[in-house]
């Protein structure tokens, strides 16, 4: 339980941006969410205050040894207008693993929705209506002890900013070409691959950047040890439609475990769809693309939702996948969901929360 909330609100607020040119990630509400960790205080103090620039001291431990986590999830406006999120407890927990992955101090369950409920409740006339529109949450915890011994901060600061965005992709699904990335890893087995912490995000630009030179939009990551197996594409996870049996890459400690990944899987599983969670190698696939039998391939995430893939870029040769079109499942599972979110189709699973 969050005990009673501070709030102190803005006395100047922002003009809102054109709804039409939202982007992503661009513009930030006129309210964040503030609390703060003491060894001695546990976590304390939660309060909603104007947004305002961080003040930390530069031996803050994140800035050195890279304590932060983060998580990422939605508030949508429903037909009727009221304000819906999205499985906010499976980031809750999700976020709770990576908090233990990075020797930092757990929540308590229920603190993280209900903060994310209170701060939505004070900047809800910020949540866009359009069609493809949401608001995206952003909770994260830093290290904010002055320090420069290496060992866990003492202190920590959680901080929630929310911004609202536009569809990922002008006018719907976009199939876009992924470049396997030969090199560099995302992540390892015991590593921190499986937490949605800072340094796997930025571990992965180099090969980003390269992707976007060979012409690609993401990079298809292989694993670590064999460079043999799929393990994501860009931020996402990865699904694969071959001769109508679905798969994706089995969580194998290197793999974050997605919220949309998961609610895919449940629709499919509901759908009576063929799925099967196994390693999939990169052989495997573009031999499948090549003899017509990879019907499909999408990424899945909170960002885009569903991400169709058009082909494969590997050794220097492009293996296009249906076409270059919108498979099937990736339009069905991609209205469905995005569907739910916008209360338009009834959410039989229980997903959504108020
Ligand atoms: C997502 O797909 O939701 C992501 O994790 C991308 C996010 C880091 C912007």
């Amino acid at each position: 339980m969050l005990s009673n909330v501070r709030i102190e609100r803005t006395e100047s607020p922002k003009t809102k941006p054109n709804p039409e040119k939202l982007g992503f990630g661009q513009y930030f509400t006129d309210h964040m969410l503030l609390m703060d960790y003491s060894a001695e205080q546990g976590w304390h103090d939660p309060r909603i205050v104007p947004y305002a620039p961080l003040t930390l001291d530069p031996a803050a431990m994140v800035f050195h040894y890279g304590q932060a986590v983060f998580e990422g999830l939605k508030a949508y406006r429903t037909a009727e207008g009221g304000a819906q999120l999205f499985l906010p407890e499976r980031n809750a927990k999700r976020l709770n693993r990576s908090l233990e992955r990075m020797s930092m101090p757990k929540l308590e369950p229920g603190v993280l929705t209900e903060a994310i409920q209170a701060l939505v409740g004070v900047d809800q006339d910020w949540i866009p209506e359009a069609e493809g529109t949401s608001l995206y949450i952003r909770p994260f915890i830093i290290a904010t002890e002055a320090m420069l011994g290496v060992r866990a901060s003492s202190s920590y600061l959680l901080a929630i900013v929310m911004s609202p965005v536009g569809a990922y992709f002008d006018g719907g699904l976009k199939p876009v070409d992924i470049l396997v990335e030969p090199h560099d890893v995302r992540a390892v087995r015991g590593g921190t691959g499986a937490a949605k912490t800072a340094a796997n995000y930025a571990g992965g630009l180099k090969a980003q950047a390269a992707a976007k030179e060979a012409g690609c939009a993401q990079v298809l990551w292989l694993d670590a040890l064999e460079r043999k197996y799929v393990e994501e594409v860009g931020s996402m996870n990865v699904f694969f439609r071959i001769d109508g049996q679905v798969y994706t890459p089995v969580l194998n400690g290197s793999i974050l475990e997605g919220v949309t990944r998961g609610a895919v899987i449940e629709l499919l599983e509901d759908w009576d769809v063929m799925f099967t969670a196994r390693p999939l190698s990169i052989q495997e696939l573009v031999q499948a693309a090549a003899n017509g039998t990879l019907e499909e391939a999408f990424g899945t995430g909170t960002a885009a939702v569903i991400s169709p893939i058009g082909g494969i870029r590997w050794n220097g040769q492009l293996y296009p996948i249906n076409g270059g079109q919108v498979g099937e499942l990736s339009q069905k599972l991609y209205d469905t969901i995005t569907g739910i979110q916008r209360g338009m189709v009834r959410d039989v699973y229980g997903w959504t929360v108020p």
